[in-house]
């Protein structure tokens, strides 16, 4: 049965999904990689409470964004052939990028999860993008500063932010991946760019 909103499955249905997810995640996953995704949900379903956010929603989408995460470089090839994905010359050089848009192709593939809010905040959670929805910004910015990562000034702004404003929170997280990025001479991906340009005007002119 495909799923196309998750807030259709019964009570028993969803724990029964969660279940089978966690099951496949445990062997699928360092153990590292597991622990970081159980902390993500749990971030992202705090972001939930406190932004009005669907629950459901938010939890499979952590649960899922790093599914493809642990493939090594020639699986994701592999699987990125069997389910027709298209990649960049840029992606095809540096394949950890691809966990993201595999993870959603795979969140349909193996749990039949047709939800789109949920695929697209899988497929956006590392570079974001201009109009994400709710569910998008929490599992991006839950990603980040889920309480595993290793604690910097910075990362306390981002923090701090998101106690009240994920669109301050999103700017400063993306400053951060810019900088970071930038001071290793890496390529920014250009949606990454675009999501900066897009929430640092929808920001500054709400203040
Ligand atoms: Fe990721
Ligand atoms: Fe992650």
């Amino acid at each position: 049965m495909k799923i196309t909103d998750i807030n259709m499955l019964s009570a028993d249905d969803y724990i029964l999904l969660r279940k089978a997810i966690l099951q496949k995640l445990k062997k699928r996953l360092t153990t590292k990689r597991f622990d970081h995704t159980l902390r993500v949900e749990e971030t992202a379903s705090t972001l939930a409470k406190r932004f009005s956010g669907n629950r459901r929603k938010v939890e499979i989408a952590a649960l899922l964004h790093d599914y493809a995460k642990n493939y090594t470089d020639s699986e994701k090839l592999i699987l990125c052939k069997k389910l027709h994905l298209e990649l960049s010359n840029h992606e095809q050089n540096n394949l950890d990028l691809v966990h993201s848009k595999l993870g959603a192709e795979l969140a349909r593939e193996k749990f039949f999860i047709y939800d789109t809010d949920i695929l697209d905040a899988i497929k956006y959670h590392t570079t974001g993008r201009p109009h994400m929805s709710l569910t998008e910004k929490i599992i991006f910015i839950a990603d980040y500063i889920e309480p595993g990562r290793k604690m910097f000034d910075e990362l306390a702004q981002v923090r701090q932010a998101a106690e009240v404003d994920l669109h301050s929170a999103i700017v400063k997280k993306l400053v951060l991946t810019i900088k970071y990025l930038i001071d290793r001479g890496q390529y920014i991906d250009p949606i990454t760019r675009e999501t900066y340009e897009y929430y640092f005007d929808l920001h500054t002119t709400h203040k």
